[in-house]
């Protein structure tokens, strides 16, 4: 083989891994996506089940027992802007699960979700916790997603 043949080939094989690369890249940045976005699938369905009434199916707030309520469900869609640009994340997760909340304070017009999925979990071992936890934190991040 010649020394320009050689060179030819090299830059062939350069420009395979670079198709290859490139291909591997997009399929990572999918896959990952995919995830992310079943993670927010799942969060959508426990909202719609368990918000959409108060909050409105869109989250901002006219669910159809909003007009029943004496304090009115906040505009989920606007919790980014509200707190300064910046989603407060755990903040809205132990709204959410709310077990931690003093009593006291008078009564809180937002069901306890905490409770109501541990009665679903039925239990209080690790992975009943865990299990409570992967609720309210695909809740968590579908409201992120639905920020404006
Ligand atoms: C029975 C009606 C009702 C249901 C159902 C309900 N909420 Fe609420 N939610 C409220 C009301 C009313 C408020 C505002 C006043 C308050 O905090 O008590 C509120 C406030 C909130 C806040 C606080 C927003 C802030 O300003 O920090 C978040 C977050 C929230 N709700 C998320 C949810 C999620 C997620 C669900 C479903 C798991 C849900 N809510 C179900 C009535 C409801």
């Amino acid at each position: 083989m010649n020394r320009e043949n050689r060179a030819g080939k090299t830059k062939t094989v350069k420009y395979h891994i670079a198709i290859l690369a490139a291909a591997l890249n997009w399929y990572c940045f999918t896959l990952a996506r995919a995830q992310e976005m079943e993670v927010i699938a799942g969060g959508e369905i426990e909202y719609q089940n368990y918000c959409a009434i108060c909050h409105g199916v869109d989250g901002r707030g006219f669910g159809i027992m909003a007009k029943f309520l004496t304090v009115q469900p906040t505009d989920l869609t606007q919790l980014a802007k509200k707190y300064a640009g910046r989603f407060p994340f755990w903040q809205v997760y132990r709204t959410i699960d709310g077990r931690e909340e003093v009593r006291g304070h008078g009564t809180r017009d937002m069901p306890v979700w905490g409770a109501r999925f541990r009665a679903d979990a039925k239990g209080d071992d690790t992975g009943s916790r865990s299990q409570i936890a992967g609720r309210i934190l695909s809740l968590v991040f579908y409201l992120q997603h639905i920020q404006e």
